[in-house]
């Protein structure tokens, strides 16, 4: 076994490291989840965070060559998330990476996260260049046209919160303790989702911008004026999932018309990050290729939500297109947009 890349992502609250090879196959994937250190309290602490990164990051390396029964020697190339992230988690994968890089005298890639999510279709599903993309995590939401490695033109991004953000903060204020997300989506499917009327921001509005924030503030005012009734939350919980699907799926129609336009008659609409986790959406989207004549992809949901796999997998892109390395003394980036 040779060739192998390690990939390694530390810029939330998931240490991870990952092994791929070029042609996709899937090595080694470990993710160590820091959730339980920042449950207590109810959101990701960058303190935490980097010094768990710190703790851990070692140990997850060393997993991922045990669970391939590889070592140092059957990889070709090293890849750290470079950001956009928590600055703390994002310096410790990158001084991992760099060290290794060093000493073993192979090439260092500094990954975008975002083109991580954006290029793992590619990898699970063989997607094809050029294809419209929604990503819709904790901390982004977006839609672009993804014309090749490192070629993205961006059509709309959320003017405040991130789709997942939203979750997140309705969940917190629900009671819901973390992950918010996923957490949100069981208790709605108990909920009605008719019985509040939540806003649907920027719906029917020209472009394919997103806002989340007004959103989020009719449910606090919702879950007020019910007295913090406990009886409301699963109601709530399904009205909120609903508006953020209906803005999502009101906002992709209008990507769809545009990449049509400008692109291509015909490609693939791929969703990622992990919002693309909850089923509801997933299915209202995959609804709306149907009906635009998109092909619809979206990951297996391990590779959703944040891991290393996309990040190896980023590197094994750029070096399969014949870009070069990234020097080493590139600095992480704490914002790091695809396009602009
Ligand atoms: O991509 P990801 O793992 O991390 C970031 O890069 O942000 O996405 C995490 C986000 C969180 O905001 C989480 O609440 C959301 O994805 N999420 C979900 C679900 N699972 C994860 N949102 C809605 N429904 C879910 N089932
Ligand atoms: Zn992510």
């Amino acid at each position: 076994m040779k060739n192998l890349i390690l990939g390694i992502e530390t810029s939330c609250d998931e240490t991870a490291a990952a092994l791929v090879d070029a042609g996709g196959r899937i090595h080694a994937n470990q993710i160590f989840s820091q959730l339980s250190a920042h449950q207590p309290h109810g959101g990701v602490v960058p303190e935490i965070a980097a010094r768990a990164h710190s703790d851990r990051i070692g140990a997850v390396i060393k997993a991922a060559f045990d669970e391939a029964g590889a070592t140092p020697k059957n990889i070709s190339a090293i890849a750290a998330t470079g950001g956009p992230g928590l600055i703390g988690g994002v310096l410790v994968g990158t001084v991992a990476a760099k060290a290794m890089a060093t000493a073993l005298n192979l090439p260092y890639y500094a990954v975008n996260h975002l083109e991580g999510h954006a290029l793992t279709a590619r990898l699970t599903h063989g997607v094809k260049f050029p294809f419209l993309l929604l990503l819709v995590s904790g901390g982004h939401s977006q839609i672009l046209a993804v014309h090749g490695v490192g070629n993205y033109t961006l059509y709309g991004t959320t003017l405040d919160d991130a789709a997942g953000e939203a979750f997140d903060k309705s969940a917190k204020v629900l009671g819901l303790p973390m992950p918010g997300g996923a957490n949100l989506e069981h208790l709605a499917q108990g909920g009605d989702a008719q019985k509040f009327d939540l806003p649907r921001p920027m719906r029917k509005k020209p472009g394919c911008d997103l806002s989340f924030s007004g959103l989020k503030t009719a449910l606090v005012k919702a879950w007020e004026d019910g007295g913090k009734d406990a009886a409301n939350a699963p109601h709530l919980a399904a009205a909120l999932q609903e508006a953020i699907k209906d803005c999502l799926v009101d906002r992709c129609r209008n990507a769809m018309a545009r990449f049509r336009a400008e692109v291509a008659d015909t490609a693939d609409f791929v969703v990622a990050g992990g919002v693309a986790a909850n089923q509801v959406i997933r299915t209202s989207l995959k609804d709306l290729a149907d009906a635009e004549g998109f092909g619809f992809c979206a990951p297996p949901l391990e590779l959703c939500t944040d891991n290393a796999v996309m990040i190896a997998w980023v590197a094994a892109e750029y070096m399969g297109a014949g870009l070069p390395p990234t020097p080493l003394d590139f600095a992480p980036r704490p914002r790091w947009a695809l396009a602009s």
